[in-house]
């Protein structure tokens, strides 16, 4: 270990440790190979929009060391816009990219990520594109802070398997924005329910209902290309629909307590208000049938004017849990209450990224892609049973061809694509 290592250690386990941001032990600290020769960890993000820049936020406010070095996304104002915006936050003196280390364009992944200052990428296009930039990452060595949901589709499902398993063997972090699986109160909950507080579970609700989704206009300019690639949520290619976009996160809140995925899903959706070139429904119901017998009633909705609503609630057989976004609490057969917790105090979109860079300083890679791949694909299968009216088995959706990214590496901005439309339950063809 060398002399500024030892020191940079030091420094950043009294400053973590007083944070209350890190679980890292300094005695089992060692170097690791993906970060040799530099004490420092270095950021790439790819996906500068919204939550591209909330994540470079999030993982440079996580911890000391940790810089941003180069941005990629699909225009050079985009990149240039988010370094600007980052400058100007409380972590802009960590944000160090130079102007050629902005990358512009649908292959801008591959420099960012291949980058040799690189040490970290973090993943935030829209979702249809994520198994081709994981993949990438692990080819590449790079550890991957990944958001939600990993795949749209079955081919991209088993993409990510493959990383996993590659980044498993190359001893690569991968953390995913799997936010609720940081906060206290879902943590404590969970684990109460797996000690068996509610008996043996038999069944659940869980509801990802808010009003509308934003739409962006075409602009004139756009080729059709472009226009899906910028209003990416209601093509379901780029987006996988509500279900997998946002849903994914209750969905993984459900197979996190279930120990695993469904072995099947039959459901119904459709949409009444969605703009008139939108691909997506605007609400889905699926029940979800898991292999311990528990069947999960679910539903998603995005409809302007009707109620919001994000629960969960576990059913057992002495008591039910409601593991819910604000809080947690638990309650006996008799309804007597023995758990509340109200959120936790912690900041979890922060908590993942001080949980990366302690797994990559600490030479203890997180593997959380599996998971998440998993919890992805029971959305894609619980989209598929809505689409088709058809009952989905988890053995199907798992050998499923469906690719809705044709081949990823020869998409230009001026491909032509024609929209499949409103899928229509009893026509929707499987593969
Ligand atoms: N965990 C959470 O709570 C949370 C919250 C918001 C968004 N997200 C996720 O983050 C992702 C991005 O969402 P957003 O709200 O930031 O969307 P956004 O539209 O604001 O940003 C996406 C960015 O990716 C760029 N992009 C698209 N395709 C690209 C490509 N092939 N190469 C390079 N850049 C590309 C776009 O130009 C855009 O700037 C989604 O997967 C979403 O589900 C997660």
């Amino acid at each position: 270990m060398s002399h500024t290592r030892r020191e940079f250690i030091q420094t950043t386990a009294a400053v973590a440790g007083a944070a209350g941001l890190s679980s890292m032990a300094l005695g089992k600290m060692k170097p690791i190979a993906p970060v040799a020769g530099s004490d420092e960890i270095r950021v790439g993000v790819v996906g500068a929009g919204g939550r591209g820049k909330g994540a470079c936020v999030d993982c440079l406010s996580s911890s000391e060391g940790v810089r941003l070095v180069a941005i990629g996304d699909l225009t050079f104002d985009i990149t240039r816009n988010a370094r600007d915006t980052l400058s100007g936050t409380a972590v802009g003196t960590q944000v160090d990219v130079k102007d050629e280390n902005l990358f512009a364009g649908l292959q801008a992944y591959k420099r960012v990520i291949n980058h040799p200052e690189v040490d970290l990428v973090i993943l935030t296009t829209s979702p249809g594109f994520r198994p081709a930039h994981i993949a990438e990452a692990i080819r590449a060595g790079k550890h991957v802070f990944t958001e939600k949901p990993v795949c749209v589709d079955p081919a991209g499902y088993r993409s990510c398997m493959e990383s996993a398993a590659k980044a498993r063997e190359k001893g690569l972090s991968i953390v995913t924005g799997t936010m609720y699986r940081r906060q206290p109160s879902y943590i404590q909950a969970v684990e109460r329910i797996h000690r068996g507080d509610i008996g043996r579970i038999t069944g659940g609700l869980a509801y990802y209902c808010s009003t509308g989704i934003w739409y962006r206009n075409r602009q004139p300019e756009m080729t059709d290309m472009q226009y899906q690639l910028y209003n990416w949520y209601h093509f379901t290619w780029l987006s996988g629909d509500q279900i997998v976009e946002q849903a994914v996160h209750n969905i993984d809140a459900i197979n996190w307590i279930m120990g695993g995925p469904p072995k099947a899903a039959f459901g119904s959706g459709g949409a009444m208000t969605r703009p008139a070139d939108s691909e997506i429904y605007d609400h889905i119901d699926v029940d979800y049938h898991y292999p311990n017998g528990a069947i999960v009633s679910f539903k998603c909705r995005q409809i302007p004017g009707s109620t919001s609503r994000v629960i969960n609630t576990i059913v057992g057989t002495e008591g039910t849990a409601y593991v819910n976004p604000g809080g947690s609490h638990i309650a006996d057969a008799s309804g007597n209450e023995t758990f509340r917790l109200k959120h936790g105090g912690i900041n979890p979109y922060v908590q993942e990224h001080a949980e990366l860079i302690d797994s990559i300083r600490s030479g203890a890679p997180r593997a959380e892609l599996e998971a998440t791949a998993d919890s992805s694909l029971t959305a894609v299968m619980g989209r598929m049973a809505a689409y088709s009216g058809r009952e989905i088995t988890w053995d199907f959706v798992t050998n499923s061809q469906e690719d809705l990214m044709a081949d990823e590496g020869a998409i230009t901005l001026d491909t032509p694509i024609k929209s499949p439309g409103m899928p229509q339950p009893g026509q929707y063809k499987l593969s």
